[in-house]
């Protein structure tokens, strides 16, 4: 099928949706070897539908080298078989269509495994005829070609000892940078997405893609004096230099029109643009480019009204009448919940379900999880992000539901998940997880929260206030970002969905009190 089944064929169907990412290998062991896999992730994917999210968001399931959580392809084509191979995708998109849910592929096109029979054959030899399909060149001195940083740890070139040259990793030292300016790569790539859009996929997600577009003469980036972001400090030397040269170079608008080209207009393209400047971020949206590009400005915010606020009107100004994404976890960054503190995963649920835009959540969200302590012995991925990537806590049993209690789950489930977990939330019609099913379900009900229009409000210290209007409705959401009650004016309507069950269906008659952290969307308001 062309998309989720609740969308007229042909209509933008992510608009009004919401996207739910799955990291596959966490979400649910299917044969019991501790490892999540399709099959597995197929049984549970009523849980998704009944939240009410529209598609889901698969991080990659290609085989791989193992040594970035699958972001090191070694075949595109196929599906790692601790995944259950193609059958097991079959199998997960069949049951996810039959649910209504489109199914999101992970797409790696800026690097390769250095296993990958593309890189094996071009490192053989400096005339290899896959030469140019990497970025080989020779070093300045004994030194490498230029100063350029890898985003993971030290420079972003690798020494090839048997040809005397360097190739460029812009991740770790396993993932060559495929050569992006070459066209047989891209024509290579191109078929890559048109196998998947055969096989029924709905969209990509397409890692890193400001990335593919490099300067072709391999100019020293500038120097700067810059502070790596609290928490999310990796290689300094990725901070301290402008990345003026090794991405987002002019090229990239064109290879994103031969990406729309190959896959025609229906399948969603959203790109991770891992660029901190809106301004740059929003010209991927651009006519026959992307339809969505992840928004990392706001996912970094502080959880602070001043700059949340600050960047979401930024966004809506530049965005205009383009169409917003919004996340604020995933498998790369610890947990809202963590960073922000388990008080605030009702009001960030809030924000993030009542924005305009498509919100992406990642797995676990949806019951406020938090990310795991994983012993320094169990500990896989080098620069620190295996704490999101726990697994999915299903019920309270051993291993959480996630695999059979005999199993070894891969990475530790964490601590807490016998009080947090969605059996647990089930049964509570005040939980985290209900909170969700009512706000996804509001969005259904009242197109003026998903697709209406957003105007911000002013509010007093300490709060956020913004309205969303469409034919014939209006809301306000107003959202308590301290530890005190907190009073916002209004005028007269009637809670619609709360942070708490029991403010909802409430008369309010110029004002809301909201608890600490509390969060409301009113209907009439304003
Ligand atoms: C972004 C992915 O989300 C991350 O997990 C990965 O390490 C890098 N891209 C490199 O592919
Ligand atoms: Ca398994």
């Amino acid at each position: 099928m062309a998309g989720p089944a609740l969308t007229p064929p042909g209509a933008a169907w992510w608009r009004g949706g919401a996207i739910y990412q799955v990291y596959p290998r966490s979400f649910a062991d299917g044969n019991g070897d501790g490892i999540g896999d399709l099959p597995g992730a197929a049984d549970r994917l009523e849980h998704v539908a009944r939240l009410g999210a529209d598609a889901v968001w698969l991080a990659p399931i290609n085989p791989s080298g193992g040594v970035d959580g699958g972001y090191d392809v070694t075949d595109y084509l196929d599906v790692d078989p601790v995944y259950g191979g193609l059958p097991g995708f079959e199998r997960f998109r069949d049951r996810a269509h039959e649910l209504g849910l489109g199914v999101i592929l992970d797409w790696v096109p800026n690097h390769t495994s250095d296993r990958h029979p593309w890189f094996v054959e071009a490192r053989a030899s400096r005339d290899s005829a896959r030469r140019d399909w990497y970025v080989f060149a020779d070093g300045r001195g004994d030194g490498p070609p230029n100063n350029w940083s890898s985003r993971f740890a030290g420079p972003a070139w690798v020494p090839d000892e048997a040809t005397g040259q360097w190739y460029l990793a812009s991740f770790y030292p396993q993932q060559p940078d495929l050569n992006w300016s070459n066209p047989e790569v891209r024509a290579a790539m191109a078929d890559t997405l048109r196998v998947w859009v055969d096989r029924g996929v709905d969209g990509f997600r397409i890692d890193v893609v400001h990335r593919l577009a490099k300067d072709p003469l391999l100019r020293d980036n500038r120097e700067a004096a810059a502070d790596p972001p609290a928490g999310y400090g990796r290689n300094p030397g990725w901070y301290t230099t402008l990345h003026l040269r090794d991405e987002n170079g002019p090229e990239v608008h064109g290879y994103l029109r031969e990406m729309r080209a190959a896959v025609g207009p229906g399948t969603l393209l959203l790109g991770e643009v891992w660029i901190l400047d809106l301004r740059e971020v929003v010209r991927y949206l651009s006519p026959g480019e992307l339809d969505l590009a992840f928004n990392f400005p706001f996912a970094l915010s502080p959880w602070n009204p001043g700059p949340m606020a600050e960047v979401i009107e930024l966004t809506e100004e530049l965005f205009g009448a383009g169409w917003p994404a919004w996340h604020l976890s995933n498998h790369d960054m610890a947990r809202a919940g963590t960073r922000f503190g388990p008080r605030t995963v009702r009001a960030a649920a809030v924000l993030l379900l009542t924005l305009r835009g498509t919100p992406v959540l990642y797995m676990g969200e949806e019951i406020g999880m938090l990310d795991g302590v994983v012993p320094p012995e169990r500990a896989l991925d080098p620069v620190g992000r295996d704490g999101s990537r726990t697994p999915m806590q299903w019920d309270a049993s051993p291993n959480a539901g996630f695999a059979p209690p005999g199993a070894e789950p891969w990475l530790p489930v964490a601590a807490g998940y016998r009080d947090r977990n969605v059996a647990e939330q089930e049964g509570d019609p005040d939980s985290v997880l209900a909170l969700y099913r009512r706000l996804l379900d509001a969005r259904r009900r009242h197109p003026a929260l998903s697709t209406g229009t957003f105007r911000m409000l002013e509010a007093p210290a300490g709060t956020l206030a913004y309205e969303r209007a469409g034919p014939g409705e209006r809301f306000v959401v107003a959202l308590n970002f301290t530890e005190d009650r907190r009073e916002v004016p209004l005028a007269a309507g009637t809670v619609e969905v709360a942070s708490s069950v029991s403010l909802e269906g409430r008369e309010l008659e110029g004002v809301v009190a909201l608890p600490p952290h509390g969060a409301v969307v009113v209907r009439g308001g304003h």
